[in-house]
């Protein structure tokens, strides 16, 4: 968990620039990152494994299973889907996050390909629809896993919230105002 200095640190950056994608690039590129554990959730491999339903894999009309990682930071839930099976998208607003994307998923090439899951990185911010054509939103995911951009919803998408995960760190939330 992060320090008391660094969480006031986060709440007085905030506080200045909003909570906006710049505001987050900013904190990658002062190497600032109170949040990173370097391992995937948790509770996203808790939930993989004990809900048959959250597999990746196929669907019943053989095309592959979608799921989306907004705010993805350096991949490793992203990593842990493709791994499940999905074609995994981790979306981040930071370029050093797409890039620590890309370099963890080429470190693990090998292992995503056993199971036909792909990991891809896209560089947008959650909140603006350009991204949606370069990740193939448009058809839907099967599975959002998100703890980290919105309790916030988008206002134009419909999101049945199926699995609550059980590790929402509510500290950031309340740096973030
Ligand atoms: C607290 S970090 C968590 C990163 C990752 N989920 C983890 O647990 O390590 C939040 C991440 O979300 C990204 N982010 C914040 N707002 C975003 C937005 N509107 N669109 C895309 N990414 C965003 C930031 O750049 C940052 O990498």
């Amino acid at each position: 968990m992060a320090s008391q200095p660094a969480l006031q640190r986060l709440k007085g950056h905030f506080a200045e620039s909003g909570n906006t994608p710049e505001a987050w690039s900013a904190l990658w590129e002062q190497d600032f990152k109170p949040w990173e554990r370097s391992t995937s959730s948790p509770a996203l491999i808790d939930a993989l494994k004990s809900h048959a339903t959250l597999q990746g894999g196929l669907r019943t009309n053989g095309t592959r299973k979608k799921a989306l990682v907004p705010g993805c930071g350096t991949g490793h839930d992203v990593i842990v889907l493709a791994d499940a099976g999905y074609d995994a998208v981790g979306l981040d607003g930071a370029d050093l996050a797409i890039e620590a994307g890309v370099k963890l998923a080429e470190e693990h090439k090998q292992e995503l390909g056993k199971n036909g899951g792909s990991a891809k990185f896209v560089k947008a911010d959650f909140f603006a629809s350009e991204w949606e054509k370069d990740a193939d939103a448009l058809s839907g995911f099967d599975l959002i896993y998100d703890y980290t951009v919105s309790q916030l919803t988008r206002s134009s998408w419909f999101m049945l919230i199926l699995v609550v995960p059980v590790c929402f760190e509510s500290i950031y939330a309340s740096c973030l105002g």
